[in-house]
């Protein structure tokens, strides 16, 4: 199998191995037989442990995108007399808000700027002005801009104040350090196809079983995303509905290949490949947008060269194989992105650098 036929600088699906693509094609599996329910077990077994989490961890798995995981704990967590205060700093928070709208959930917000990680001391003035309020959705990594907002901290707050947190850790589980089972936090979301580095199609909830457990006997807000009802049926080695079989057999495959490359490192290669990238792109003359220690290592915005438009610019590096990504909403005017996930190293950033040179100068 061709190694890659594009380098994805889209925050997910990333590039993946291979070996992860080749998993895709294993024998057919009935999803009702256990060979299907023990590689389920091995995938949110292998979640779990690669996130650090222990036995009174579980992860639960959607067939689904990412948005799955997310509106599954969202209409899960809040009871139906309380509120949920959602931090908003770009379209991963306000997708938050529009979910819990969309199942009547009362929601207060504290906003942002999309490029300003949100002020702990704003999070805490909100709670105790909202009582109401028992749970505080935050995103860790907004893809919007690549801003990171402090978990630890506002987990501390949430903590301090008798709240609970929900993560939404889709492009930063296992790309950078994230502690999930900190106090304060009870739900975390994520997707196969981010820093896992396996295929889209599975997206999983990684939650404290103390919380999950607290879900029974609670109306369900939704039939298909019923957290609690996913999480018994998972636990007893079944499912509710028919999961993407073939889409867990890559997951699984993902899960070994981190493990063999290592949390640690991985985080690291991926922040070796941002350091790469923006010192070249600096090197070029384009501008980083947000501050430097609101940054994640996954992701960067760079402001639009003048007089270059983003579909010249997306158009003259697609042709070089690189595959970069339009901002989000009026962003697209001014700016683009640029991922570093997936199996790529710094070579490979080396090669963006290259290609971003080459596709300048022909658009000048
Ligand atoms: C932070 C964050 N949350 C949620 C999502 C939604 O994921 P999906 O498009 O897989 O539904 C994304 C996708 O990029 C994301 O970056």
């Amino acid at each position: 199998m061709a190694e890659r036929e594009w380098i994805l600088l889209n925050p997910g699906p990333a590039n993946t191995s291979p070996s992860v693509r080749e998993a895709l094609v294993m024998p057919d599996l009935c999803h009702r037989e256990p060979e299907c329910f023990e590689m389920m077990r091995r995938c949110r077994d292998g979640v779990v442990r690669l996130a650090g989490a222990g036995s009174d961890w579980a992860a639960v798995l959607f067939t689904g995108s990412g948005t799955a995981a997310v509106e599954a704990t969202i209409c899960a967590a809040v009871p139906a007399s309380r509120t949920l205060l959602v931090i908003d700093n770009g379209v991963y928070g306000d997708r938050m808000l529009k979910i819990a709208r969309a199942h009547g959930i009362d929601v207060v917000t504290v906003q942002c700027d999309i490029f300003t990680p949100v002020r702990p001391a704003d999070v805490e003035a909100a709670l105790i002005a909202h009582p109401e309020a028992s749970h505080v959705a935050v995103v860790h990594h907004e893809t919007t801009t690549g801003l990171l907002n402090p978990v630890a901290e506002i987990a501390r707050v949430a903590e301090r104040h008798g709240r609970r947190l929900v993560v939404d850790a889709m492009s930063s589980l296992f790309g950078e350090a994230l502690d999930v089972t900190q106090d304060g936090i009870d739900f975390v979301t994520a997707s196969a196809n981010k820093c896992l580095q396996g295929i889209p199609g599975v997206s999983f909830v990684l939650a404290r079983r103390r919380a999950l457990d607290a879900l029974a006997g609670r109306a369900p807000r939704s039939v298909y995303l019923d957290l609690h009802g996913h999480y018994v049926s998972q636990e007893r080695d079944n499912t509710p509905f028919t999961p993407a079989v073939q889409v867990l057999h890559a997951m699984e495959r993902a899960l070994a290949e981190l493990a063999d490359e290592g949390l640690a490192r991985r985080i690291a290669r991926y922040a070796d490949n941002a350091r790469v990238l923006r010192a070249g792109m600096a090197r070029l003359g384009f501008e980083a947008l947000g501050t430097p220690a609101g940054r994640s290592n996954i992701l960067t915005t760079f402001r639009l060269p003048p007089g270059i438009g983003y579909d010249a610019l997306h158009d003259a590096m697609k042709r070089r194989g690189y595959i970069i990504y339009a901002g989000q909403g009026d962003i697209r005017t001014y700016a683009f992105r640029v991922s570093n996930m997936g199996t790529l190293t710094p070579k490979d950033m080396n090669g963006v650098v290259a290609a971003f040179e080459e596709a300048i100068a022909d658009l000048r």
